[in-house]
């Protein structure tokens, strides 16, 4: 199982075969110049199906990091997060923690595939892997509401829209698509007050914006278990998230200690 596991976190994270280039298409949200020079060719370019692209070699500490955003891999969260998600539910399935798994904010799926892929490992049957987003990237800012996204260009990037039907073949390709896995699509403020979940033993927020990590710990965090574990990826890396988190925890009076997981992502164990 073990042997399994870890070379599951190598093939997610495309890691296995780091060495080999990688090829980006211009589908940067701000492009230099050059690539604005590039973009008209592109597009006829591709009605015969080529496309220009961007050559990388990647770097084998940003991605075991999970600091790059990969051309290939099914997730950039990189090995410690993905070893944080196993122990977070391995405490669940040794204290008999109830409720299902949950990632808001799936982009190519890598860590909820990763969620079930554990469940699997341990032949559990009675838990779902909950998997939440728009698939069709971020929303747009909403400003008025949320001073804390105020410039926020997430929406811009095209490689954070991945279709549901990407994410449903990408689970396929481990053989860990089936009535275990459940997708909620929507944006969350629409999706998850109506969301069919009971109780959750891990919640992972990874939907970047003020409002994505807000609207998430709303409408989830009640139905959190007491000795479940709540995830927060991009805490250290995109403010709004972070405050949204400190405005949260400050509202309900949360105390559990906020424990370190790599320098982007925290969590901590729900103790009341
Ligand atoms: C950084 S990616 C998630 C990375 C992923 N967890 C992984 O393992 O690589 C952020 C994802 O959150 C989704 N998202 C962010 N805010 C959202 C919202 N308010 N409603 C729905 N989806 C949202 C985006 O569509 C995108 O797929």
């Amino acid at each position: 199982m073990e042997l399994y596991l870890d070379l599951l976190k190598k093939v997610l994270t495309d890691l296995h075969r780091i060495e080999k280039e990688e090829y980006k298409p211009l589908t940067k949200k701000v492009p230099t110049w050059k690539e604005k020079l590039l973009l008209p060719i592109d597009k006829l370019l591709r009605k015969n199906n080529y496309t220009i692209c961007k050559y990388v070699v990647p770097d084998i500490a940003r991605r075991a990091q999970g600091t790059d955003w990969p051309a290939n891999a099914e997730t950039m969260i990189g090995i410690r997060r993905l070893n944080n998600i196993q122990f977070c539910i391995e405490q669940i399935l040794t204290h008999d923690v109830e409720g299902d798994l949950m990632e808001t904010g799936v982009w190519r799926g890598g860590a909820v595939i990763f969620m079930r892929a554990v469940l699997k490992a341990h032949r559990i049957r009675n838990r779902v892997v909950w998997a939440a987003d728009s698939f069709e990237g971020l929303p747009k800012p909403d400003e008025a509401k949320y001073v804390h996204d105020k410039g926020d260009t997430h929406h811009l990037y095209k490689v954070l829209n991945v279709s549901l039907d990407e994410v449903k073949y990408n689970f396929e390709k481990y053989d860990l698509l089936d009535d275990q896995v459940k997708f909620i699509k929507g944006w969350f403020k629409d999706s998850l007050p109506i969301a069919p979940i009971e109780r959750l033993a891990l919640l992972r927020l990874d939907g970047d914006m003020y409002e994505s990590t807000m609207d998430a710990l709303v409408h989830l965090y009640p139905k959190l278990s007491i000795g479940g574990y709540l995830i927060v990826d991009d805490f250290n890396t995109v403010k709004g998230c972070k405050t949204a988190v400190e405005d949260f925890r400050k509202k309900h009076g949360i105390k559990d200690e906020i424990i370190p997981i790599d320098g982007e992502s925290i969590y901590w164990e729900k103790k009341s």
